[in-house]
Parts: structure tokens; sequence; C-alpha cells
């Protein structure tokens, strides 16, 4: 699992190829177990791998083109509702996307694990987004996760220093 986190990296070019279903599957089984707050686990995903929903949802993302090249993708939702019944309002606006976040971490360390690639992405059009996925009104698009077979190899876009942004004891 070290060795994921140091190799993974946002891809955004994939080669033609398929990634099997039963892949994502086990992608999204390692998505679920991730920690929640009260273990009310506020993800839903919705899986797409049609070029027409794959096309609406590039173009609500500003364009990101590349979405379309990726076998499969994923849309990371938070049930906002099913945290707040417990948390109220801290569920739902933090712990149900703070559920989402770490699910979504598990998917992109699993992708590398498996030799795959994909992109967190969080820029686009919330409410295009919705309609295009007949999103609930409870529920909250958090991010599009497009997986595919890597055709990049990018560097590690630079880290600010751990000694930058460590602080002990307070500020
Ligand atoms: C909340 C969030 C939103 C992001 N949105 C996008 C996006 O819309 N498009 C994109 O290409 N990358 C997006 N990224 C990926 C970042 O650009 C990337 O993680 C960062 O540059 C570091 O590169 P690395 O993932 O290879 O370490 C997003 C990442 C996060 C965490």
């Amino acid at each position: 699992m070290m060795d994921a986190i140091r190799k993974r990296r946002s891809i955004r070019k994939y080669k033609s190829g398929k990634i099997d279903e039963k892949d994502i599957i086990e992608i999204l089984e390692n998505a679920i177990l991730a920690p929640s707050a009260g273990n009310l686990q506020s993800w839903e995903f919705v899986l797409v791998k049609t070029m027409e929903q794959k096309k609406k949802l590039a173009d609500a993302a500003f364009g990101q083109d590349f979405i379309l090249d990726a076998d499969f993708v994923v849309v990371v939702c938070a049930d906002q509702k099913r945290s707040s019944m417990v948390y109220g309002e801290r569920g739902y606006e933090l712990y149900s996307i703070q559920d989402t976040a770490a699910a979504i971490e598990n998917i992109l360390l699993t992708v590398t694990e498996k030799g795959f690639g994909a992109c967190w992405v969080g820029a686009f059009d919330e409410s295009m987004v919705r309609d295009i996925i007949n999103c609930p009104a409870h529920v909250k698009p958090v991010a599009v996760i497009p997986v595919g077979i890597p055709d990049e190899k990018p560097n590690m876009p630079e880290r600010i220093p751990l000694r930058r942004v460590l602080h002990w004891e307070r500020f």
C-alpha cells in the first residue's frame, strides 16, 4: 500500500483497452472499506460506461475530454441525508463529504495497484451532473473519476515540503 501511495498519479490519457467489469467491482469493494463517520457509509456510486453518458459528463466537466477515453467513469456521491440523520448539520455538510473522500482515495490506490489509471475530477457543473445521473436532492455529486489503461507516466507534481505544513502543538 505504501507503494501505491507513492506510485499513484493523476492519469489523464488512456489507451484503448478494456478493463473488466469484475475489476471495477473489486475497486468499488475496496472503496466501501473506507472509514466513515458513525460507520454510516454516506457514499453512493454511479458507474458509467456508455459513450452517451461519458460525453455528457465531459461537457459538464467543462470539456475535460480525456473522460471520453476512459473505460469506466465512477461518479462518487455523498448521501448527505444519511449522515445528517445522526449528525445533523455537521453530518450533512462535512462528514458525508469526508466519507466519500476517504472512499475516493481507496479507489485511486486500488486503481494504482491494479496497474490502471484514474483522475479525481472535481471541476464540474454540479447541476449538470445531477441531471445526467438523475441524482436525488439529498445526494451530492463529489467526484467524477475516469478509469482506464494509462497512456502516460507523469512525474510527481511538486509537493509543499512537510516542514512548511507541519506545526507542532500549535500554528
Ligand atoms: C478535489 C480535487 C479536485 C480535482 N479536480 C481535478 C479536475 O477537475 N481535473 C483534473 O484534471 N484533475 C483534478 N484533480 C487532480 C489534481 O490536479 C492532482 O491530484 C494534483 O495535481 C496532484 O497530482 P497527482 O494526483 O498526480 O499527485 C483534482 C484533485 C482533487 C483532490
